[in-house]
């Protein structure tokens, strides 16, 4: 037996279940936008003990589910803080747990000091603050993106105009359709009712229509749901909101690097160890 195809092979596997998911989740946490309160804690204060227990929460929780929320109440009244985290429905565990970490780490860096702060990335969400808004409908816009006009080609708008009818006739959460080259999707936070959800969507996507006109892709983010579309794939081919972290992209892809290093030394350790066991009896 040799064994150079075995540790080979070994490789093989590991990169192929390790690489996938380095794209993935480059695609899931890049930055779409964020903002802090103007109000700011004491440091050392009862306030921030709970701020840090509240991101700790999110970022634990999100293991094992795709939207939660937390209150903390240690120290006074005056200390409590709410938060809440959701990932967009298709995500997978792993992913989901990797974006919110990512969105609170982020979060933290912007809004060092602030009483709140809230970040979207693309597969996930998360917003914390000292004012209650768990529960609260909020249509206000946040965020609006609409890609280059692809001119008016009945065909297209025809199924872009289905396929968001679609996402607001469906129930849920969390909601995708497409049509032909057409893509689009449709999530809610986890704490708004199903009427909730349905109102704040059905706005959403009248104004992604209304504003974005006949652009080849449409973001529209309301304080707690957001509709999406792109035709032929637009919005991979944007980069035009791409200056989130690529240090932090890097460093991710680095210790996942790592983490499959160390595993093949051990595999190939064992390996060994089997080998010598072998040879010494
Ligand atoms: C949030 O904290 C700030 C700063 O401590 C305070 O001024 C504000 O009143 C608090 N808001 C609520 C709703 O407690
Ligand atoms: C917050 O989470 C609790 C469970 O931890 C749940 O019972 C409650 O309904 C949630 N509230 C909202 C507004 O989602």
């Amino acid at each position: 037996m040799s064994k150079t195809p075995l540790s080979f092979t070994i490789f093989l596997s590991l990169s192929l279940f390790f690489f996938p998911s380095i794209t993935a989740s480059s695609i899931t946490d890049r930055y779409l936008y964020g903002g802090c309160t103007q109000q700011k804690y004491t440091s050392n204060s009862p306030y921030e003990s709970n701020l840090n227990s509240m991101l700790t929460s999110l970022v634990n929780s999100a293991t094992y589910l795709s939207y939660n929320n937390f209150t903390m109440v240690g120290g006074s009244q005056q200390d409590v803080i709410y938060g809440l985290y959701q990932c967009r429905g298709d995500l997978s565990m792993p992913d989901c747990a990797t974006c919110v970490a990512r969105a609170v780490t982020k979060a933290g860096d912007m809004c060092r000091g602030s009483c709140g702060g809230a970040v979207q990335l693309d597969g996930c969400y998360v917003k914390y603050d000292n004012a209650t808004f768990l529960g609260v409908e909020d249509k206000v816009v946040v965020l609006k993106q609409c890609g280059p006009s692809v001119g008016y080609n009945p065909e297209g708008m025809g199924s872009r105009d289905a396929v968001l009818g679609g996402l607001a006739g469906s129930g849920g959460p969390f909601r995708e359709g497409g049509s032909g080259v057409v893509r689009g999707v449709a999530q809610c936070m986890g704490d708004l009712s199903y009427g909730e959800c349905q109102d704040c969507l059905s706005e959403a996507i009248t104004k992604l229509k209304s504003d974005c006109g006949t652009a080849d892709y449409g973001d529209m983010f309301l304080g707690k749901c957001y509709a999406r579309y792109s035709i032929g794939g637009a919005h991979q081919a944007s980069k035009a909101h791409g200056k989130s972290g690529k240090g932090g992209e890097r460093t991710f892809a680095m210790v996942i690097g790592i983490l499959a290093g160390v595993a093949i030394l051990i595999i190939f350790l064992a390996f060994l160890s089997k080998i010598c066991g072998r040879q010494g009896k």
